[in-house]
């Protein structure tokens, strides 16, 4: 049953705190999952929540949130990077705060047919919007060099030519239909050394980013964020691995030096910061919650504030 599947969220309190909740203000959480950040923002603060999400389970959730919250919560289906978009249709043009808690959620990777999994054998599936090629389509079209490529770049895999080389090899014998056989293949493509986690971790990790688009939708997620923050408003962003936390670390630092604009066009007046930073150092979860949730032990979460001075980017969309 969809309604028993629990996910615990991450660096909770320390991202609602970050959100410095005001009365009858508008918050966004951009990747409303299960709901566990709008329902901790709801029932904190007597305010608005927008809640995004492009995984179609994630209506399930919302629809039961709706229940209790009616006229303080709207759920669009959809990307975050179309926030500027969904903004525009609720009529809103500025808001308090945005949280962003990205990767997958728990029933993703632990319902086997959603294909996330290296540990649990499902169809080789991977999309979160259920829309678009599957990994399964995806492996059996695409070319070793590109394939080694993405490995190497979204996944920090330094086998990704042997293991490109071996899906190649074994796709060429039998279709690659399931996660099981995926990550074997990996694993017999990587030096058996002791490793604290899987050898398949990081090329499962690439392809999903690869599949999902993630690192083009963080890019313009965060850039349709600092547009439609008022000044004052708190963007918090908690991501999993190094690859998603440099783009954060470094549009925070693009956006205190304001250079968007004058990086195209040198000759232009220099910007004021829209963007200050709140948190020199990522924060970390505690070793409690890190025992007590295996999944927190990789979360960075960066806050940053936004400035009086106009957006890096130009006005809400
Ligand atoms: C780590 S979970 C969030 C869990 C949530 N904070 C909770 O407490 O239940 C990440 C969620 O973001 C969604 N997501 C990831 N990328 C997205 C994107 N570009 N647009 C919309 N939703 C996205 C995923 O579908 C997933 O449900």
């Amino acid at each position: 049953m969809i309604n028993d599947i629990e996910h615990v969220p991450v660096l909770l309190n320390e991202a609602i705190d970050a959100l410095s909740l005001t009365k009858d203000e508008v918050y966004v959480d951009a990747t409303f999952g299960l709901g566990g950040y709008t329902k901790a923002i709801l029932n904190k603060q007597n305010c608005k929540v927008l809640a995004i999400d492009r995984d179609p389970q994630a209506k399930i959730f919302a629809n039961n949130l709706k229940k209790d919250f009616a006229d303080r919560f709207y759920f669009k289906s959809g990307n975050f990077s179309d926030l500027g978009k969904f903004l525009k249709e609720l009529k809103i043009y500025q808001v308090g705060g945005i949280v962003f808690d990205l990767g997958v959620s728990s029933p993703q990777l632990d319902v086997k047919e959603r294909g996330f999994s290296f540990k649990l054998d499902g169809p080789l599936d991977m999309r979160m919007s259920c829309e678009g090629p599957t990994a399964e389509e995806f492996l059996d079209k695409v070319e070793e060099v590109t394939l080694a490529d993405i490995i190497y770049e979204l996944g920090d895999e330094v086998f990704s030519k042997k293991i490109a080389k071996n899906i190649i090899h074994q796709r060429s014998i039998n279709k690659i239909k399931t996660t099981g056989q995926l990550a074997d293949i990996v694993r017999d493509a990587i030096p058996k050394k002791k490793s604290k986690i899987d050898l398949a971790t990081k090329t499962f990790q690439a392809i999903r980013i690869y599949l999902n688009d993630e690192i083009k939708e963080l890019e313009q997620g965060l850039i349709a964020a600092e547009k439609a923050l008022r000044p004052e408003g708190r963007l918090a962003v908690i991501s999993f691995h190094s690859i998603e936390d440099r783009i954060v670390k470094n549009f925070f630092h693009e956006c205190l030096q304001n250079k968007s604009l004058s990086r195209h066009i040198p000759e232009l007046p220099k910007k004021k910061p829209s963007l200050e930073i709140l948190t020199k150092k990522p924060i970390l979860p505690s070793v409690k919650e890190i025992n007590s949730n295996h999944r927190s032990r990789s979360a960075k979460l960066r806050i940053a504030k936004r400035t009086h001075f106009s957006s890096s980017f130009g006005e809400i969309a």
